[in-house]
């Protein structure tokens, strides 16, 4: 089998345009054939058949084509392209990566801090000098210095190394290449470089500058001696010097007054009760309330609680001690011990001055009572006694003020009217049921009832209701309840309680009584019967009977005349027929003529007798 392969240009225009005979044996697995038994491998393949894929130092159709990747990169088998390992780039991976990258295609940041150098492939930092940690990112540890913190520190005394080159910066108060030397006298601080401030001889803090005095001096730089009464180191001795003898500030050595002597002028250089130069006076002070008298000039100093040139006189009030010269500081009327000056409070107050009031609540003396004012009544601290609220008396306020007063001390007159009740704190009225106003001087209003006139009156016929009870008052004629019944028959009035004295059937009227007649009668109580010819209610219809002819005044039916009949007692009597209703027939005989009014026979002439049978 024939390889082509060899010119670039004539395989790329048989591979593009391969004779259409060719025929290969064997099939070409990555590539075609072109030729008889000759295939066009496609890149990255290689080999007869092409079956081979090309090694790593190879690329390119057949792997014709040598790899150029340096630093161990692979070469893409087709193309040839590099590509690099951790750490590389460029083209050929000839290059490191960039400062500030390390990693896979360079694309890792570097994280280490403080100058340090990061390594292309993993990112590792090595610190400069002084650092130490991941990412450099920590000084030295304390004691440690240099290159990977490997130096050991030679400073003394708290002193601190530079992390890189070693160097002590000493503590205020050492000085030295390691720190190894202490301040000289009269200097202190950081690298001792500050003057000492400190007087009398008192020394310096070589750290601090702070000033140690000598005895008997004090004050921030020992400037001044102790105070009056005090010695010693930082003057926290006591002087013992008596009788006004003065004491050395250094040593406390007294210096007696004129007629003293001792170590502490304790020692009168006359016996008692005597001085002068030759101790031939006598005191003039009165003795047992005298503390002590002069020995040179015979003056008195008097004992606590008396006072005078001669110690015979009482404090004044106010003042307490020795020789009365102590002011009291007892308050409030407080009374003040002469000798000692301790405070007696006065009720009310407390206190070692009896400047504290007694606590609410608490009164009298010491403040050791307790109050027993009620109803929130305010108490006297001094003498416990109650002032009342409104409203309440007696001596601890716990009964209210009597019926009919209120305010203050119960002073105030109730003004309420009408029952109405009266606040015992402020006098305001509470009206009773039915009343209103300021004073429940007014009536509810028409209409309403009850306590503050707030019900509503539920009347039908009535004029108004009660105002305390909310009865309605019925208007005559009308009753129960609620007015809406009229009066039974044959009451009338007021409540339904008057009886109606109407006659023959009459009725009357509820509300006035008046008599309403039945037909055919008259009069105020229809006892009278209607006139004649007149007939119906109230007598107003007038009668139709004829002939003599009596009228019912009820009815107005007639009752005819006798000889008279109808309705009207218009027709007569038929013939033959005579008497009321024309009920009787006539027995006139022989052509005589029959009364129709009473029957009598008037007989024809030639006739007589009742009924005019007889001849004459
Ligand atoms: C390709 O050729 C190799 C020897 O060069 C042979 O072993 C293989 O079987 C062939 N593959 C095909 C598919 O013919
Ligand atoms: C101490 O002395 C050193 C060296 O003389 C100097 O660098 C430093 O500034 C000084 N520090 C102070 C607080 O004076
Ligand atoms: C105090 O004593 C002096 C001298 O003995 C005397 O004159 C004076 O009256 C006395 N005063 C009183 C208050 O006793
Ligand atoms: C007040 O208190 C003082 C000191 O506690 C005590 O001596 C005194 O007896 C008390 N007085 C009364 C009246 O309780
Ligand atoms: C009450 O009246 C009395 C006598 O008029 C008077 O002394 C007292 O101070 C009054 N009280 C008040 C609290 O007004
Ligand atoms: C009506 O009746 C009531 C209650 O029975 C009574 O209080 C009132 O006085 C009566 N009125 C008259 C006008 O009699
Ligand atoms: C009516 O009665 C009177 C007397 O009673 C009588 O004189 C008169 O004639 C009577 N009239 C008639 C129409 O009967």
């Amino acid at each position: 089998m024939k390889i082509l392969c060899c010119n670039a240009r004539s395989s790329l225009i048989l591979f593009l345009f391969p004779p259409l005979t060719a025929h290969c044996a064997d099939k070409c697995v990555h590539g075609r054939c072109i030729a008889p038994n000759t295939c066009q491998c496609e890149p990255g393949w290689g080999g007869p058949n092409c079956s081979s894929a090309c090694d790593s130092d190879h690329w390119g159709p057949h792997c014709s084509s040598r790899c150029q990747c340096k630093n161990g990169a692979l070469c893409n088998p087709i193309t040839g392209a590099c590509h690099c390992a951790s750490g590389f780039k460029g083209w050929r991976c000839e290059e490191h990566c960039g400062q500030g990258t390390y990693g896979n295609d360079c694309h890792q940041k570097c994280q280490c801090q403080n100058g340090a150098t990061c390594d292309h492939v993993t990112g590792e930092c090595t610190c400069p000098p002084g650092y130490t940690g991941a990412f450099c990112e920590d000084l030295c540890p304390p004691g440690k210095h240099g290159p990977q913190c490997e130096e050991r520190c030679p400073c003394q005394n708290g002193g601190v190394c530079h992390h890189v080159t070693g160097e002590c910066a000493c503590p205020p108060g050492w000085m030295g290449m390691v720190c190894g030397q202490p301040c000289p006298e009269g200097r202190y601080g950081k690298n001792c470089s500050q003057e000492c401030q400190c007087h009398n001889g008192g020394t310096c803090d070589s750290a601090t500058g702070q000033c140690y005095c000598s005895p008997g001096y004090t004050g921030e730089r020992c400037q001044d001696e102790c105070p009056v009464g005090t010695y010693g180191v930082q003057c926290a001795e006591t002087c013992k010097c008596m009788n006004r003898g003065k004491c050395y500030h250094i040593s406390g050595a007294c210096l007696c007054e004129p007629g003293y002597t001792g170590e502490h002028c304790e020692t009168r250089l006359c016996p008692e009760g005597i001085y002068g130069l030759k101790c031939d006076k006598k005191c003039p002070c009165h003795m047992p309330n005298t503390w002590s008298c002069h020995p040179m000039s015979g003056e008195c100093s008097c004992k606590p609680g008396w006072s005078g040139l001669y110690c015979n006189e009482t404090c004044s009030p106010g003042f307490y001690g020795k020789s009365c010269q102590q002011i009291c500081s007892c308050q409030n009327g407080a009374d003040c011990d002469s000798v000692t000056g301790k405070c007696t409070c006065a009720p009310g107050f407390k206190g070692a001055a009896c400047g504290t009031p007694c606590l609410p609540g608490t009164y009298g003396v010491n403040c050791s009572s307790v109050c027993n004012c009620k109803n929130e009544a305010i108490c006297s601290p001094v003498d416990g006694s109650c002032a009342c609220k409104a409203g309440w008396h007696g001596v601890d306020c716990s009964v209210n003020c009597p019926s009919g007063t209120w305010g203050l001390g119960c002073n105030l007159t109730c003004q309420c009217l009408n029952g109405g009740a009266c606040s015992a704190l402020d006098g305001t009225c509470t009206c009773a049921p039915g009343w209103r106003g300021e004073k429940c001087e007014l009536p509810c209003q028409d209409g309403t009832y009850g306590m503050d006139c707030a019900e509503r009156c539920d009347c039908s016929h009535a004029d108004g209701c009660h105002p305390t009870t909310g009865y309605c008052r019925c208007l005559p004629g009308w009753s129960g309840i609620h007015c809406d019944s009229v009066c039974a028959e044959g009451q009338w009035g007021p409540n339904c309680s008057l009886s109606c004295y109407c006659k023959n059937g009459a009725s009357c009227s509820p509300d006035d009584g008046i008599c309403e007649c039945a037909p055919g009668y008259r009069g105020t109580t229809c006892q009278r019967i209607c006139p004649s010819g007149r007939f119906g209610k109230n007598c107003i219809g007038i009668c139709t009977c004829t002939n003599n002819g009596t009228c019912n005044p009820i009815d107005r039916s007639c009752q005819c005349y006798p000889g008279w009949i109808g309705s009207d007692c218009s027709q007569p009597c038929p013939p033959s027929h005579w008497g009321p209703n024309c009920i009787h027939t006539c027995n006139c005989h022989n052509g005589a003529y029959c009364s129709a009014y009473d029957g009598e026979c008037k007989c024809t002439p030639g006739w007589t007798g009742l009924y005019c049978t007889q001849s004459k």
